[in-house]
């Protein structure tokens, strides 16, 4: 979908749809609305007293125009109530919009900035989260059939973004921008998730990740864990035909560029995203229901390749690395078993518990990659336990953290964002669970209680001191039915996160 910005007065728009939007309970339309009624001798002030419109978030009503406006239809779209509208309300009127256009088989709309007059929101943040909202609800993952799909829906090849008044107009093109990159890059995302693990291999992710950063001008490296001595990710590995690769973006500028002067990064963010291809649970086999999902294993690294490509092409300034480990968790012969003792690149050992404990196996190693590399400031993100799903389903991802400002930080980012997290603890009691006879500690315990908090203790022994949040996607990364702006499916979550994070 192209994003285009217009100056011009709504009424003139030429355009197959346009849309206007109005608060749950308005008594008569405001704003852009009213001088569409006008044009339109009344049509959408007979709606309101009818009740055929309440203007409930996410409710759509197309009018036809029949000549009384150059454009062919107009969607009025509900914004809900205004006491409740913030960002995501924006973003979904929008995602409303942009599924009752492609129903209609519309080509070219035009809309307004959802939220910036009475909605309250700045200009920019509501042009950034109609065109957000426009894009991420347009997205379908394409798939791979041979016969034509579903023709019942269009696709929109333009979106104008109108605005009457032209000192909006910069920042509406500049939080549009913005809006767009983000979009695109968790749409990719979803893409990548949504492959099948036969497809998106460590090979073809490591492919795709060096592929981008070369269009966008980042620095990159694809390891092999064996050679690096990254033990942990070695042992998770093994028991694939797949090689494991670990992927090393950087923003450019944090290494000399001449050799054998390999200096440490000033303390650059660094961003590790789980990438498990494929979670089989390795011997400690996993239940054959639903085990296809666990094709989105790789979801913490789709969201954080994704988003340094949306870091570079926003041109954040930050330092700013991603260390992605990438293997699939199988079990064969030569699989790592319940009971091996493991050493990692930090030389802290493990003892295997479960072989389906593998997620933060791999992230210890890329944590202290990450740490050895200089990284200051550590933020992982991961479908790390089914606990986290227990606990929270599937509106809101595990935030666990040892820095409280750096928490604040990234929460801050999520209200934005949209994207829910709620906090879980890290209280110092459950390292007594993961207490071994054999090795410094176990990868998880036998029961089953507060794992995303084990997981996450696990994880604190090889962070140290350094500040750091870990994000348990388990349950948001991958939606069995529709939500907002956001289809059935993946879901590229906690991507706008951690860009806004590191925007602000
Ligand atoms: N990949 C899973 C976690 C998961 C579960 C992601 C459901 C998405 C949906 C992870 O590797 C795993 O298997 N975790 C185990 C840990 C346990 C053995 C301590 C779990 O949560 O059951
Ligand atoms: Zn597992
Ligand atoms: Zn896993």
């Amino acid at each position: 979908m192209r994003i285009k910005v217009e100056s011009a007065s709504i009424v003139e728009m030429k355009s197959d749809l346009l849309v206007v939007n109005l608060f749950e309970g308005v008594k008569k339309p405001g704003g852009a609305a009213a001088a569409v009624d006008k044009a339109l001798e009344g049509q959408l002030s007979r709606m309101l007293v009818s009740r055929e419109f309440c203007g409930k978030s996410g409710e759509v009503s197309i009018v036809h125009t029949l000549g009384k406006l150059p454009a062919d239809k107009v969607a009025l779209v509900g914004l809900g109530e205004q006491k409740e509208f913030g960002l995501d309300s924006a973003r979904k009127a929008a995602a409303a919009a942009v599924n009752a256009a492609r129903k209609l088989k519309v080509k070219r709309m035009a809309s307004i900035v959802h939220g910036a007059g009475a909605g309250g929101l700045s200009v920019k943040d509501a042009a950034q989260a109609t065109v957000e909202g426009s894009i991420l609800g347009q997205y379908e993952f394409e798939g791979y059939k041979k016969e034509a799909g579903d023709e019942g829906r269009g696709t929109i090849d333009e979106m104008v973004v109108v605005e009457k008044d032209k000192a909006k107009i910069k920042n509406i093109q500049e939080g549009a921008a913005i809006g767009e990159v983000l979009a695109n890059a968790q749409n990719r995302a979803r893409d990548l998730v949504s492959a099948p693990a036969n497809k998106a291999t460590p090979t073809y992710l490591a492919h795709y990740a060096a592929k981008m950063a070369k269009e966008v001008g980042l620095e990159c490296e694809v390891l092999d864990p064996k050679k690096e001595k990254m033990e942990a990710i070695w042992a998770v590995a093994k028991g694939s035909k797949e090689p494991a690769k670990v992927v090393v973006l950087r923003t450019k500028g944090q290494r000399p560029k001449a050799k054998g002067t390999r200096q440490k990064a000033r303390g650059p963010i660094a961003l590790i995203g789980k990438g498990v291809t494929f979670d089989a649970g390795g011997i400690s086999l996993k239940p054959s229901k639903k085990l296809w999902e666990m094709k989105t294993d790789m979801a913490g690294a789709a969201a954080v390749i994704e988003a340094m490509r949306a870091l570079a092409e926003l041109g954040v300034k930050k330092s700013v690395m991603a260390v992605i480990p990438l293997t699939e968790n199988m079990p064969d012969g030569g699989a790592l078993k319940p009971g091996d003792v493991v050493s990692s690149l930090a030389g802290i050992t493990t003892e295997i518990i479960s072989t389906d404990a593998e997620g933060r196996l791999i992230l210890a190693d890329a944590i202290t990659y990450a740490k050895k590399e200089g990284a200051a400031t550590l933020v992982d993100c991961a479908t790390l336990t089914g606990g986290c799903v227990t606990a929270l389903g599937d509106v809101a991802s595990g935030l666990l953290a040892n820095d409280d400002k750096l928490a604040d930080g990234i929460q801050k980012a999520a209200a934005s964002s949209g994207e829910r997290l709620w906090r879980l603890p890290l209280f110092e009691e459950y390292k007594e669970y993961l207490k071994s006879s054999i090795a410094d500690q176990k990868n998880c315990t036998e029961g089953r209680g507060a794992s995303p908090s084990i997981g996450a203790i696990f994880l604190a022994k090889f962070v140290g001191e350094t500040p750091w949040a870990h994000i348990d996607i388990a349950g948001t990364a991958y939606l069995s039915r529709g939500r907002g702006y956001l289809s059935e499916g993946a879901t590229g979550v906690p991507l706008r996160t951690l860009v806004e994070f590191l925007r602000a």
